[in-house]
């Protein structure tokens, strides 16, 4: 099999449309809805100072692997690792590691959607001022309000499903320019606002700052690691096979490192004012950082209930947050799309259709883990969490460690290198020294100590 050297789904406009369809990707729901509430579940400060560490060791060298062989294989993350394997002379069994990453996408999707639910949910109740001088205790029960009804949750759920398969269905690249430009300078600027927000809560912000960027090592266990390292992988939208199709659609002429920063420090920065956000109100309404998936839903109506303009400010807010978990939703499942339709040979239509149905249907489990299945207990993890651990916790780092392998390993020297086209070779040499012993030995390391082999 010889390689293409242009996907049948065609090529963005340009390197712009890439970072910011790659950023459109990567800032979603981990930043703004995952990344506090595990922070706060795991400690804060020296969980977040291993999630930054674990962004640049791991993250960043890997996102260039993932764009990298994306853009060297030109199809879906399946076809492409089976033909790099094959231009390497070693086994085609490396597709297997492109399955991995469609089957993540596809439970991830899953829960995702139902969370993407939630939030559209909360513009309405924002833009009809529900959260008005409202107390912790009132944003919990507007929260549960929500939750303990499936039917609710379910029309939500499927809303979202709709709108995302229907831009799928139309090919990713048209209007995701547009739309992606606008949406995420707008999150960023209210981000801001909310921050201004937080500011003024005085000791309470201090209290924030404090908790995000204050390492108390005794609070960070093994798993706690683990977790780290996952979101890292999630956050990025890494191990999934997004950055790698989005990868296939990118010219030649782009510098691969310099798309990478560009993405990794946006949604970082992103991520941390999400943080800078939450916490003061979590300290000054008295609630607990660890409060869990709910943290986002019960504290920002707080801030939006005492504002001036909080309606339009929390509507606009929660209104962006489903943009942004709109673009990251498209590009989850566009790994399986692509597969469909390059090896099935069906319509991107019917390959939308398909494929949400199919996780639509199984995000039904996430659904009724808020209610009617809250006690269907599994390893002690509602279906919703246990579906969140196996994929960001076990196969997002599984799927990471076979791209490094792959790509410092199985790839030749010569290859990777002409294809990353860095010019810098000292900068080429510290791609190669992380993608090859940094990075694999990070994950083995976290996936050993969990195990309780280490440490
Ligand atoms: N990175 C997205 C977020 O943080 C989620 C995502 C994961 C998107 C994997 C694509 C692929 O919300």
């Amino acid at each position: 099999m010889s390689r293409p050297t242009e996907s049948i789904h065609g090529q963005w406009a340009s390197r712009w449309t890439f970072i910011l369809a790659a950023t459109g990707s990567a800032v979603g729901l981990g930043n703004i809805w995952k990344f506090p509430y595990i922070a706060g579940e795991n400690g804060g400060g020296a969980f977040v100072l291993v999630y930054l560490l674990c962004i640049a060791v791991i993250g960043l060298p890997l996102m260039m692997a993932e764009i990298m062989i994306g853009r060297r294989g030109r199809q879906n993350p399946v076809n492409t690792l089976r033909t790099l394997a094959k231009e390497e002379n070693k086994s085609s069994s490396w597709a297997a590691a492109g399955w991995i990453a469609i089957v993540a996408g596809f439970i991830i999707l899953s829960y995702y959607s139902v969370i993407a639910g939630q939030a559209m949910a909360y513009v309405f109740r924002s833009f009809a001022n529900v959260f008005e001088g409202v107390t912790a205790e009132g944003a919990h029960h507007i929260y549960l309000s929500l939750t303990h009804d499936p039917e609710r949750l379910l029309a939500w759920h499927t809303v979202f499903m709709v709108l995302t398969m229907v831009v799928v269905a139309r090919g990713v690249k048209s209007g995701i320019e547009k739309f992606v430009k606008f949406v995420m300078p707008a999150l960023f600027a209210i981000l801001l606002l909310l921050v201004g927000y937080a500011a003024n809560t005085g000791v309470y912000f201090s209290e924030g700052v404090h908790f995000l960027f204050t390492p108390d090592f005794s609070k960070l266990t093994t798993n706690s690691v683990l977790v780290a390292m996952g979101h890292a992988f999630f956050t990025l939208s890494l191990a999934m096979g997004a950055i790698m199709v989005y990868g296939a659609y990118l010219s030649k002429n782009t510098s691969i490192f310099k798309v990478s920063m560009w993405i990794a420090i946006a949604d970082t920065t992103v991520a941390l004012l999400a943080g800078l956000a939450i916490f003061p109100l979590v300290f000054a309404n008295e609630l607990t950082p660890s409060m869990g998936p709910g943290l986002i839903f019960e504290t920002l109506p707080i801030a939006f209930g005492h504002m001036a303009g909080g309606a339009l400010f929390g509507g606009l807010f929660f209104l962006l947050l489903v943009f942004a978990a709109w673009s990251s939703a498209i590009s989850i499942i566009e790994p399986l799309i692509s597969w469909l339709v390059e090896n099935k040979k069906i319509s991107r239509r019917r390959a939308s259709v398909t494929a949400g149905f199919g996780i639509w249907l199984l995000g039904l489990l996430t659904v009724f883990s808020f209610n009617i299945g809250e006690n269907w207990l599994l390893f002690g993890k509602t279906m919703f969490e246990l579906l969140d651990y196996i994929t960001a916790n076990i196969m997002l780092p599984l799927g990471g460690l076979l791209t490094a392998i792959f790509a410092g390993w199985i790839m030749s020297k010569n290859n990777s290198t002409d294809e990353l086209g860095i010019r810098v070779p000292l900068f080429n040499s510290l791609w190669r020294i992380l993608i090859r012993y940094i990075t694999p030995l990070g994950i083995i390391i976290v996936f050993l100590s969990v195990i309780g082999i280490l440490g």
